[in-house]
């Protein structure tokens, strides 16, 4: 039988290429929901293409705008798309109990509370958010647990971990350290003191990975993989000391599991998120996913190296925020959502993001969270310090 599938977030890179991987597979999945915030065009050509029931723009206009085009098309099964709006909206569409598997591709916190409802409602959640995990860590988890959920990593990285732990039965007995690849991003060689004059165009010009604006600026920055070594520490329960991050360029190794016994396992691929994806949505069974195998007799060098603190420094702020714990998680992640938007608006220099969380964690107090609610206080608190910090003149050109 068909698998029903929603995807929050199905007009942005990881959405796209769900949608990709689900197309090569008519008679595994059916898509029934879709939701994004305004991109109306690519979400009119996905209605078209894949006809789910229901869309979700966040932004109302944007519903709007999609109704009237839905109700100028022929085709009856187009003009009966059910378009909602609003954010309980995104929530309210993947708690849908006939749904099977929800795929949370919304970025930043945006997404946290329809990714939590896709994991209250106990379906197979394929976790590509990871903004939603970092911010509400043990409450994310714990939530889990009592749904039932089955969480799922669509990051290439905890999906390369969760691949190589495979079915580890005592995990922190027996792994001496998961080892968390990185590419190190576009200005890996840069000299030091040209990083302050980098453009958003240039910081969103990735070597390996062709992705949403945000990441991109995150991975320039490392604070994809600070936030990645947020995420890996709760999802795989593992402690900061246990996770080490490695510099490899070549975006092949996607991740590794160092065993007690002197095993390393690795997962390797060409770096194309249909991979991670088809592993997902198959799991426990294996897909095609369209992606080329490695050709391994073209294989250049492929090195590994330890991170530049001093040209990473998100990356240091990321590690301290896991070590202090409680709120401090939340904190970064809110300071650096505001801090790329000012870099990618022109208002703050490349190197002024990492000012600017330094300067909001700096700033608040860190409790340990007791609800959901703390996390959205925290988030939207940490986000008004954040944007003052940058009227005030951090981190601006
Ligand atoms: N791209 C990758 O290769 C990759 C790899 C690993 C993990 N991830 C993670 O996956 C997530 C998505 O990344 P991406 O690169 O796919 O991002 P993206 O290309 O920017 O797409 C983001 C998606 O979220 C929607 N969205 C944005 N703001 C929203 C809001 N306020 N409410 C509801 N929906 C909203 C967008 O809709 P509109 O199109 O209408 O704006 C779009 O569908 C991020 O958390 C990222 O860290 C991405």
């Amino acid at each position: 039988m068909n698998q029903q599938v929603a995807i929050l977030g199905s007009t942005g890179s990881i959405g796209q290429s769900t949608l990709d991987v689900i197309a090569r597979h008519p008679d595994k999945y059916q898509v029934k929901v879709l939701t994004a915030n305004s991109n109306i065009e690519t979400m009119l050509s996905q209605c078209i293409q894949f006809q789910p029931n229901k869309v979700v723009m966040a932004d109302p206009q944007s519903a709007e705008k999609l109704k009237v085009e839905l109700s100028q098309h022929q085709s009856r099964t187009l003009s009966e798309i059910i378009v909602t709006s609003g954010s309980n909206e995104l929530a309210n569409a993947v708690s849908d109990e006939q749904l099977d598997i929800v795929v949370a591709a919304i970025v930043g916190a945006a997404g946290l509370l329809p990714t939590l409802a896709a994991v209250e409602a106990g379906h197979r959640v394929l976790l590509a958010n990871k903004e939603a995990l970092v911010m509400s860590g043990e409450i994310f988890m714990q939530s889990v647990q009592r749904s039932g959920a089955t969480l799922l990593p669509v990051d290439s990285e905890h999906n390369a971990i969760f691949q190589c732990l495979a079915d580890t039965k005592e995990p922190l007995k027996v792994i001496d350290k998961i080892l968390l690849t990185g590419s190190g991003g576009p200005f890996r060689a840069l000299p030091i003191e040209q990083l302050e004059y980098v453009t958003p165009e240039q910081a969103c010009a990735h070597p390996n990975w062709d992705m949403g604006k945000k990441i991109s600026v995150d991975s320039a920055t490392m604070m994809n993989k600070g936030l990645e070594l947020i995420e890996a520490s709760f999802m795989f329960q593992m402690p900061a000391d246990k996770i080490q991050i490695v510099v490899h360029p070549q975006s092949i190794v996607h991740s590794m599991v160092s065993y007690v016994d002197g095993s390393v396992l690795a997962q390797m691929g060409n770096p194309d998120m249909r991979t991670p994806i088809a592993h997902c949505l198959a799991w426990p069974d294996r897909i095609d996913a369209g992606v080329e195998s490695l050709d391994f007799y073209k294989l250049q060098n492929l090195t590994f190296d330890q991170p530049d603190y001093q040209r990473f420094p998100c990356l240091k702020l990321a590690e301290e925020a896991l070590r202090i714990g409680g709120t401090a998680p939340c904190i970064i992640n809110a300071a650096n959502e505001i801090a790329v938007a000012a870099f990618l608006a022109g208002e703050i220099r490349f190197t002024g993001i990492a000012e600017v969380i330094r300067e909001t964690l700096g700033q608040i107090e860190i409790i340990e969270p007791k609800s959901l609610d703390d996390v959205i206080k925290t988030n939207d608190y940490a986000r008004q310090v954040a944007s003052k910090q940058i009227e005030n003149g951090t981190g601006n050109l």
